[in-house]
């Protein structure tokens, strides 16, 4: 990195995705999950370098998924669902590129993707805001 590289001070965070995620349908033996293919497709996009992509059994918002978490040491945590593989990739890169751009994860409201502003499901303070 060189000093005009915009991430040179910022920390590693994290991308965790659902990969079973139903998205309500019904499915059969074979059938990907709808979490599993939006794992593969946010896998397989040119995610920042200090972005840290995991999939995750489950994260408790079955009834509406897909589901990913953002979090990164000293941030804020945000959870969103209702996302959709096919529709929802390039919303979700521009909304991990956003946290990653605010050092304490706050994006400005009128900054957030709309998708991200109509479907958080939880907010959670940073781990240090209660241990000064
Ligand atoms: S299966 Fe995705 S949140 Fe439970």
């Amino acid at each position: 990195m060189d000093s005009k590289d915009p991430q040179k001070h910022q920390k590693p965070i994290e991308l965790l995705v659902c990969n079973t995620c139903r998205k309500g349908l019904e499915l059969r033996d074979g059938d990907k999950r709808p979490g599993e293919i939006l794992f593969e497709a946010l896998t397989a996009v040119d995610l920042p370098k200090l972005v840290q992509i995991h999939g995750v059994n489950c994260i408790s918002n079955c009834s509406q998924g897909c589901t990913i978490v953002l979090r990164g040491e000293g941030r804020w945590s945000y959870v969103y669902g209702n996302l959709d593989p096919e529709e929802h990739v390039e919303i979700i890169l521009d909304g991990v590129n956003k946290y990653l751009n605010a050092a304490d994860g706050l994006v400005p409201w009128r900054e957030r993707p709309e998708h991200f502003r109509k479907n958080c499901i939880a907010r959670i303070p940073p781990l240090e805001a209660y241990h000064d």
